[in-house]
């Protein structure tokens, strides 16, 4: 049975394709439409649907819409309290709102959303749309949590786990507590809007002068440049129950800090100071939580989705310091990530899949579900595009030898990934050995002074280089640098010693962990930098069109698409 799964409500619109338990793709919508997280998370834009990522879906098994036989939306409208009684002031009052006033045009808009998936199909992708009729009897609406929980715990390696979800914002939740064992998911417990870490965290993101709702993993980068100057009066701001239930004071922060940072001013130490006390209180306020979800499961495993589980420095201290034995982190934790996961959670509640005491879902171990080109595919438009390209006999050997000369390339291999992160299909890649990379390569992508750049390395050799390192193919935690390798790797090694470590095996990413064996080979460093194929402002890269784009626009040294090097 076919159950395609779509997140549009709020951003990061995702669609994915869920065959017999089995993902059979994946994808975000921003690759195709060049627009960064599909669209921002705004009332009038919440009709949008990831039409693009959807065709993508159906292209890749070969189907048309008239095939799903279920659809599973990441959003529950029915939810959202927009009776007459709740007058929007009350609504106001309690903060029962997503976006106020909007909140009915909001609910209307999603409801709307079958009937928008068949009569709103765009012209151009009709090849896979056929007359559908109406889909409303195929249609499930998902609740928002339930569909992060289902992400987290369905294709992670368990049988049996206790589940954690934190993002900004559900239908009425920002926090929730579940046990998954075999196909099924239960709820324990719930924290309701606008108590929200994540809301806390998107508005320090604005405050600091990001744009929230994308920009938060930079407030976690500066926080290493800060000292923990404000975390008591940022613990005063949360008040936590012992049930496992928090709430959060409504705080006017220019009353607290003076006026905000705009955009393009500079940081001064309020800024480090503000998002390292941040970070801090948020590590130790999830770790409050943890313990309590481990009291009521007595799991060993922890499960977790949700925007705020893509903060790599907070699950890292939940992995070092929290009572889980494992924790797995879904990859396309923040909303994306929901598409997959209503779809398994439909899938779930299945009456083949109802009666099972084991889990039927296949474990993912990798992220790529997205589309990918053959040789001829990408040699016909090389050839039309009159570029100069050679096709290569050993890839990996022959890009070995170029990132050891230092130069930096774009690394376009395979099926594109699902989630935020680059893992080696649509990457830049250079050499960590040079300790300037760093600053090249945020010029390069035309990015801030202080962002960090990451290291894949080979899984067999991870431990050697960083501190307790274990199997972490999606980069979602860090480790530290051992002090032995530090000045081999100068690039990847954060201020604070640390590193947000990919590890990769053969199985998940053949081309990419031969490439790092022959760069092994040539440097004695099984370790590369890889950085996300974009620059500023734009999503990574989804075809060859958008490489060679962004290549000639950009001042990489070298492009490896499949078998093809281009040079400038
Ligand atoms: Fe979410």
């Amino acid at each position: 049975m076919y159950i395609l799964g779509i997140n549009a409500a709020f951003h990061d619109s995702a669609a994915a394709l869920v065959k017999d338990g089995r993902i059979i793709a994946a994808a975000e919508d921003e690759r195709f439409t060049h627009i960064k997280h599909g669209k921002r998370p705004i009332p009038f834009s919440s009709y949008e649907l990831p039409f693009h990522a959807i065709d993508y879906c159906l292209k890749e098994a070969g189907i048309t819409l008239n095939d799903i036989q279920q659809f599973a939306y990441s959003f529950d409208p029915s939810l959202i309290d927009t009776s007459k009684e709740s007058s929007n002031e009350n609504k106001l009052n309690n903060n029962q709102t997503i976006y106020g006033e909007w909140d009915l045009l909001f609910s209307d808009y999603l409801k709307q959303a079958p009937a928008h998936l068949t009569d709103g199909y765009p012209h151009h992708l009709q090849k896979r749309f056929v007359d559908a009729g109406p889909l409303q009897d195929k249609w499930h609406f998902v609740q928002h949590h339930l569909a992060h929980a289902a992400s987290a715990f369905y294709p992670s390696p368990f049988e049996s786990a206790a589940v954690l979800t934190l993002d900004g914002r559900g239908e009425k939740v920002s926090t929730g507590y579940y046990y998954g064992e075999g196909n099924k998911l239960s709820t324990i417990a719930e924290v309701q809007m606008p108590h929200s870490l994540g809301m806390l965290y998107e508005k320090i993101t604005t405050y600091l002068g990001f744009l929230h709702s994308s920009d938060e993993y930079k407030v976690m980068a500066l926080a290493s440049y800060g000292k923990p100057i404000y975390v008591d009066e940022l613990r005063s701001w949360i008040k936590y129950d012992d049930n496992g239930i928090y709430t959060i004071d409504d705080i006017d922060l220019t009353s607290v800090w003076g006026k905000g940072r705009k955009k393009d001013d500079s940081f001064d130490e309020l800024h480090f100071n503000i998002a390292h006390s941040l970070q801090k209180v948020l590590e130790e306020t999830v770790l409050k939580l943890v313990h309590w979800l481990y009291e009521q499961t007595k799991s060993e495993n922890l499960c977790m989705a949700g925007g705020v589980a893509l903060n790599c420095v907070s699950n890292s201290y939940i992995r070092d310091n929290g009572p889980f034995k494992n924790v797995w982190v879904q990859p396309a934790a923040g909303d994306a990530g929901t598409a997959l996961g209503a779809a398994l959670w439909l899938a779930a509640q299945q009456n083949e899949y109802k009666s099972s005491r084991t889990k039927s879902f296949a474990t993912m171990d990798h992220v790529y579900y997205g589309p990918e080109y053959t040789d001829d595919e990408v040699e016909k438009f090389l050839k039309w595009t009159k570029v100069p390209y050679r096709k290569m006999t050993n890839v990996a050997k022959e890009t070995a030898e170029i990132l050891a000369e230092n130069k930096i390339i774009g690394w376009f291999q395979g099926r594109m990934e699902y989630g935020p992160r680059a893992l080696g299909s649509r990457s830049i890649l250079a050499s960590p050995i040079d300790p300037g990379m760093q600053s090249k390569l945020n010029d390069i992508k035309d990015r801030e002074d202080f962002r960090p750049v990451a290291p894949v390395v080979l899984e067999e050799d991870a431990s050697e280089w960083f501190e307790d390192a274990i199997v972490s193919p999606y980069m979602l935690f860090v480790f530290d640098v051992k002090p032995d390798k530090a000045d081999k790797i100068p690039a990847v090694r954060h201020v604070d010693g640390t590193a947000r470590v990919q590890t990769i095996n053969r199985k998940q990413h053949a081309i990419y962990y031969d490439l790092l064996k022959e760069f092994k080979a040539i440097t004695g460093v099984p370790v590369l930098v890889n950085t996300s194929f974009n620059t500023r402002g734009e999503p990574i890269v989804c075809t060859p069109r958008d490489a060679i784009e962004c290549f000639w626009t950009s001042p990489f040294d070298a492009l490896i698409i499949n078998s093809f090097l281009l040079e400038k």
